[in-house]
């Protein structure tokens, strides 16, 4: 609801300002000073119509050999923090320990150093969606083999950066990963096998996080106090029709089947969400199956897994509205365990992509259902955003319309219902390269000239309000864009 009499919206003191980037998002340089192939590099390589236009990453922004220009950006927005991803693939040709490519260690160490010199906090993701084309090769994220390739290369991270880096972030958004690359197969490595291989992917990801977390936490946090943390995707849900109690079951289960999926075994007990568990059982044995089609953690399994975060990340974006629907095919998939149907209100507004119905005040109760179920972690907001369709103004007030409410929420989740926020990061802080929807999708702070070979940044409106936010450690006075918060 619209709050008329306050118009100042201070946060706690020593808030985390920050924005985000990924490294095959932004860096370019893709076979550059020894760079190995990611499953990014090949998929996009092979056309197809798989990413918009066929675009590719190859250049993007080229971050790699521009680095300076971002660090502009990011000085000229005043953020306290800046989060970006390694490149597994630049660090670790063939995702092994076997070759270090000390170009890529002389490149991070570079973004790491000037961050700090300007009282920059770096918050670094390990993987963040490019993985080693060569560990894909010997089965990727299916293989459980990955555990012990994923810890080798944090490890050899930790002991690299972890002496200046001291948050850190493990796995980027499991859900999408294992959703949209092993069941819808649109994103590499594209595999469609329906209701199961998403769930082993998933399951081999929650694994490798909590070895990682185990690994720093025995061997690196006691010399270097940092804080590893999973990075989870969650939109937030109402019931279709608030009246049915199928309807509120359908939007619980669509919550736990995207976010309790991870944020249980990790934040909870080291297990799924009991209904996940009765659900696919159950649907397994109905489809002639002599087990369940998800896997099964032993005890110790368990033990390893709870507790493996030092705060909660969470990437929000969007809300749905949920409704109970068994699916009709009788065969197995994700949306087949969980029952439900989604769709969005006509009165919420549709920035891009496609998917991106905006609803502000669902951060404020995802915050809230976070801070209830998770024993109130400390919440990093690591992702929030709005993309704009290519070409884009530079004078984007309806989206920093929807940045200002967003912020009025989470302000709300803060001051109202005690949620122990600590941090909020946008995406992203330049123009990028969308995943499939390549450059069509613009979510950037700063407009990237793509056209221009020197590849300008230029702040768009929101850059330069999102500054006067962070100055101010907060909101001052009404919208002067009349668009009430
Ligand atoms: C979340 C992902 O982490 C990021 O890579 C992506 O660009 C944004 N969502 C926007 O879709």
């Amino acid at each position: 609801m619209a709050n008329t009499t306050l118009d100042k919206w201070i946060f706690p003191k020593g808030f985390a300002w920050g924005a985000a980037t990924a490294a095959y998002q932004i860096e370019g340089g893709w076979n550059i000073d020894g760079k190995g192939p990611s499953v990014w590099d090949t998929f996009t390589h092979k056309g197809g119509d798989r990413v918009f236009k066929n675009q590719t990453g190859d250049v993007a922004c080229n971050s790699y050999a521009l680095w300076e220009k971002d660090l502009k950006c990011i000085k000229q927005l005043g953020l306290t923090h800046y989060r970006f991803s390694l490149s597994w693939a630049r660090l670790l040709p063939d995702g092994t320990t076997s070759f270090i490519n000390q170009k890529g260690v002389d490149y991070y160490n570079k973004v790491i150093n000037d961050l700090r010199s300007n009282h920059v906090e770096p918050m670094v993701t390990l993987y963040h969606l490019d993985l080693p084309q060569a560990l894909e090769d010997r089965g990727g994220w299916r293989s459980e083999k990955i555990v012990d390739s994923f810890d080798k290369y944090a490890k050899f991270c930790f002991r690299t950066f972890g002496d200046r880096v001291k948050l850190w972030l493990t796995i980027n958004e499991p859900y999408i990963v294992s959703r949209l690359g092993y069941e819808d197969g649109i994103l590499p490595p594209e595999v469609k096998e329906q209701g199961v291989a998403l769930y082993q992917v998933a399951h081999n990801m929650i694994k490798a996080h909590a070895r990682v977390w185990h690994s720093y936490d025995t061997l690196f946090r006691k010399e270097q106090s940092g804080l590893v943390s999973i990075v989870l995707y969650s939109g937030w849900a109402e019931p279709f029709n608030p009246n049915s109690v199928d309807d509120k079951a359908a939007s619980e289960r669509y919550l736990e089947f995207m976010l309790g999926w991870f944020a249980n075994p990790v934040f909870l007990d080291g297990d799924y969400p009991a209904v996940m568990k009765s659900r696919i059982q159950n649907l397994s044995k109905s489809q002639g199956l002599s087990s369940s089609r998800l896997p099964e953690f032993t005890e110790d399994e368990k033990r390893m897994i709870k507790g493996t975060a030092d705060f909660f990340a969470l990437n929000y974006y969007t809300t749905r509205k949920v409704s109970y629907e068994e699916s009709t095919c009788f065969g197995p998939s994700f949306l087949g365990d969980q029952a439900t149907k989604e769709s969005t209100d006509s009165s919420w507004p549709v920035m891009e992509p496609f998917w991106l119905a905006v609803v502000p005040w669902g951060i404020r109760k995802l915050l809230k259902y976070i801070k209830d179920k998770y024993n109130a972690p400390a919440i990093y907001i690591t992702e929030n955003g709005f993309g704009q369709k290519d070409p884009s103004p530079l004078e984007d007030v309806q989206r920093w319309s929807y940045y200002r409410q967003t912020l009025t929420e989470v302000y709300k989740a803060i001051s109202e219902d005690h949620v122990d926020v600590q941090g909020y990061f946008a995406w992203s802080l330049l123009d990028n390269f969308e995943w499939t929807f390549g450059y069509d999708v613009r979510f950037g702070l700063f407009h990237v000239d793509y056209e221009n070979p020197d590849l300008p940044r230029t702040s768009y409106k929101s850059a330069k309000e999102y500054a006067k936010v962070i100055k101010n450690n907060g909101l001052i006075g009404p919208d002067q864009f009349g668009v009430s918060a």
